[in-house]
């Protein structure tokens, strides 16, 4: 049975094939993205193998169908780039990685935290060029700081428990209250008074309900100097209200995993290219500004369980089994 890799990177054939040695499967890997162009090249395969900027259209699904594709699996736990009705128009199977290493995006989300508090990427060039002067690298403690957190899923749970043993008060946002969040202390309130704190990061999926959750009416409800992280999806985020927000002070800080028009740029290496995307180049231009390209997920341990659990899901079914966790199947 052959698998077509989609978008894939030197480190997905590598965790890939280490976990197929037991499984065998015939994995085809290429790095052009899935949609109405490419999809032909998955001909004479069983299942395609996508990740989170392949374009999953009604029209490539339908491709997909008449070549004869049965599973569609994403190595990846966000889902927004496929059309799931038209899967189950054409009898596709679809599946997921629905909890990957959640500490491994709570973790980034941290480590985002930190790096714009304590601008330690600042105080690592200065100190190399031998300038020892402090000014400009003014922190704040994160102990006693309010974290406003949106979406207490696997991730929102994970982010939760670090920063409340960083001493933090921890609201958060969700259509449903997690009791075993509320448990240990995190209390749940309206997103407007989840905004109000003093760092906010996002951990809800995009999907209709979200995408702009960030926007100029409700950055208006964002304490003034408030942190912004965004490790959901860049959607998440209308981008140029996040630049006049910026520009305005509105938003002390921001950092981002993810970003609107991430398609064209992230996961490839276009230093010598000049860039198109003025946005980004903006959003570049702040110096409380941090971007990384989608590497949040990007841990050993994510990475093994991605490529575990990804073929174990083709596994099943291609045998035309239900998947054993439930929250895997999508279609
Ligand atoms: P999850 O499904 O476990 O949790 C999502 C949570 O968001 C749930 O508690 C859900 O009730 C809540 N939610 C749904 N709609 C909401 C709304 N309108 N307002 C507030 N909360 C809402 O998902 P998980 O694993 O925690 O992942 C969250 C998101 O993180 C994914 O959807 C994906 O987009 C993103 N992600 C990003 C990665 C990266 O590398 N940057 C890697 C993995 C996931």
């Amino acid at each position: 049975m052959k698998i077509t890799f989609f978008s894939s990177q030197p480190y997905d054939r590598s965790f890939f094939e280490k976990f197929n040695d037991s499984i065998g499967f015939e994995l085809n890997f290429l790095d052009v993205s899935l949609d109405e162009h490419t999809a032909v090249m998955a001909k004479n395969a069983t299942a395609v193998c996508v990740f989170v900027n392949d374009k999953v259209t009604a029209a490539v699904i339908q491709q997909l169908a008449e070549m004869g594709v049965k599973v569609i699996a994403l190595r990846c736990a966000g889902f927004n780039n496929v059309d799931l009705e038209s899967a189950r128009k054409y009898g596709i199977r679809v599946c997921r990685v629905p909890a990957y290493s959640p500490e491994a995006v709570a973790e980034h989300a941290v480590a985002m935290i930190l790096t714009l508090n304590r601008k330690t990427h600042k105080a690592y060039n200065r100190v190399r060029e031998q300038n020892f002067s402090l000014n400009g690298l003014l922190g704040f403690n994160l102990h006693g700081k309010t974290i406003g957190v949106v979406g207490t899923g696997n991730i929102g749970q994970a982010f939760c428990r670090i920063m409340l043993g960083f001493g933090c008060t921890v609201k958060a946002f969700d259509l449903i209250a997690n009791k075993e969040m509320e448990s240990i202390g995190v209390t749940y309130h309206p997103l407007m008074e989840v905004l109000n704190t003093d760092i906010i990061s996002l951990h809800c999926p995009l999907n209709e309900q979200t995408r702009h959750l960030i926007q100029d009416e409700t950055l208006a409800y964002v304490k003034p100097g408030a942190m912004l992280i965004n490790t959901g999806r860049g959607g998440l985020i209308d981008t140029k209200s996040i630049i006049n927000a910026l520009k305005k002070g509105q938003i002390g800080s921001l950092g981002i995993d993810v970003y609107e028009q991430e398609e064209k740029l992230f996961f490839r290496d276009l230093s010598a290219n000049i860039i198109q995307d003025d946005d980004i180049q903006r959003l570049m231009s702040f110096p409380n500004v941090l971007i990384t390209a989608h590497q949040a997920f990007f841990t050993d341990e994510a990475l093994s369980q991605i490529a575990s659990t990804t073929l174990n899901n083709v596994l099943q079914l291609a045998k035309n089994s239900n998947l054993k966790d439930q929250a895997a199947l999508l279609v």
